[in-house]
């Protein structure tokens, strides 16, 4: 499987001859050897090429190449040595390539990266979602992979076939989706399947039995089946590499016409976990519908139950001032923390509670899931109302989606 020389071309559409490459253990890469290489290919090799982590040792360019000279623009070295700041290399074209490591950043930083490639208002809903994604794929890097550099990640706006598209990455050298999942799941026994199984909404009868039964009050296993879902309806292409296993979803005209697949041969993988996301720029016409679609795609793999209606989406008693849930904006540990704190024993004593959801700019599922999950079942429990003001239509239909699995029964 050892090739000696690095890819000519790293195109999304082909990402195997990187991935061969790099499985082959190259131990060095010379940009000046590649031609073209998008934007993830660059995460990749950024993520295995930082200094305090040198999987992979990176010559300086010297410009001969479009790969080379792209490396240079998009801060490859300076990304390898440090940290460098979120800036754009091209406004609205391409985002330079950066680290993270902090939870309270991902949120600032997916809405800045979002902004600075997509900068055209036209484009607004397909911005959004790219920031949904950003979101998701951070927090992914820093709640499981256990790499201690975090995350690299960049951005890019391209066209080909006569359509622009938008172009993320993240990449962490961290434990990879396989080991990540088995401790919840002992029956997976290969990567490619835990790769399969971490597409799913990990709704209750995800869960095998013996293990928690329910989703866990910090986590909904719901970003990578989000993501999956904006690439199939949004003609969107994900690829998901992580150690043993890559899998390829390309969205097709209907939701139903996607394909995905394996890369070949069996074992294909990445030294960590590298996610690659791109779909057409403008394709996103109606960000609220789209989540409000993927909401009810998941609900319709939920066993059918009754649900139950708990958030009284009404002005609370001038006497209950609200909680403004920015404060925590989509800090899951926050969150979390700040439920246990506040939230709960309040609603434990049964005394109701109001959230005032003004300025919400992005708002995950597994973010509403870490704020309110445990919330609403003692709120459900206690039968203490608790108020929502100032919801966005897509934070409602995200609240009512969490009420569905969370009350269901
Ligand atoms: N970067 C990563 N490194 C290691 N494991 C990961 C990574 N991203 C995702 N996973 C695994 O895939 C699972 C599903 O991810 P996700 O759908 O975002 O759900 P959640 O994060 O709520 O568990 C995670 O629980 C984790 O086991
Ligand atoms: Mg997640």
């Amino acid at each position: 499987m050892t090739t000696a020389v690095p890819p000519n071309r790293i195109l999304l559409e082909d990402p195997a001859p990187l991935l061969r490459w790099l499985d082959g253990k190259p131990g060095a890469i010379d940009l000046d050897q590649v031609d073209v290489s998008e934007i993830w290919g660059l995460v990749a090799l950024a993520t295995l090429g930082r200094h305090e982590h040198p999987a992979l040792s990176a010559e300086p360019t010297r410009g001969v190449t479009g790969a080379s000279r792209f490396a240079h623009a998009l801060g490859f070295h300076e990304v390898i040595e440090g940290s460098p700041p979120i800036e754009p290399a091209e406004p609205a074209r391409t985002v330079k390539l950066s680290r993270l490591r902090d939870f309270a950043a991902i949120e600032p930083a997916a809405s800045k990266i979002s902004r600075l490639v997509i900068a055209d208002d036209p484009f607004e809903d397909t911005r959004r979602a790219v920031g949904y994604v950003l979101v998701e794929l951070l927090r992914n890097v820093l709640q499981h992979s256990q790499d201690p550099l975090g995350a690299v990640v960049a951005a890019q706006v391209g066209a080909h076939s006569g359509r622009s598209w938008v172009q993320v990455a993240v990449g962490d050298a961290g434990i990879g989706i396989f080991e990540a999942l088995r401790g919840m799941h002992p029956s997976l026994d290969s990567a490619r399947a835990a790769l399969e199984r971490a597409l799913w909404p990990h709704l209750s009868g995800a869960f095998e039995q013996g293990m928690t039964g329910s989703p866990t009050q910090s986590n909904a296993g719901l970003g990578l089946f989000f993501i999956s879902e904006i690439a199939k309806l949004e003609r969107g292409k994900l690829v998901i590499a992580s150690r043993g296993a890559t899998l390829l979803l390309e969205g097709g005209e209907e939701p139903e016409q996607h394909t995905f697949r394996f890369l070949e041969p069996e074992g294909l993988g990445f030294p960590g976990t590298l996610v690659a996301f791109e779909m057409p720029l403008g394709e996103v016409a109606d960000y609220g519908r789209l989540m409000e679609t993927i909401q009810a795609r998941a609900k319709e793999r939920q066993p059918k139950r009754n649900v139950h209606r708990w958030f009284t989406f009404a002005t609370p008693p001038v006497d209950l001032r609200p909680f403004l849930v920015s404060y925590t904006s989509e800090n899951t540990q926050a969150a979390s923390e700040f439920s246990a704190r506040e939230l709960e024993p309040r609603l434990f004593r049964r005394e109701s509670v109001a959230l005032d959801f003004r300025n919400i700019d992005i708002c995950t599922q597994s973010y509403l899931h870490a704020l309110l999950y445990a919330a609403l079942r003692v709120a459900w429990a206690r039968q203490v109302p608790i108020y929502v003001v100032n919801a966005a239509p897509a934070v409602r239909s995200g609240l009512e989606f969490l009420e569905s699995y969370a009350l269901g029964g």
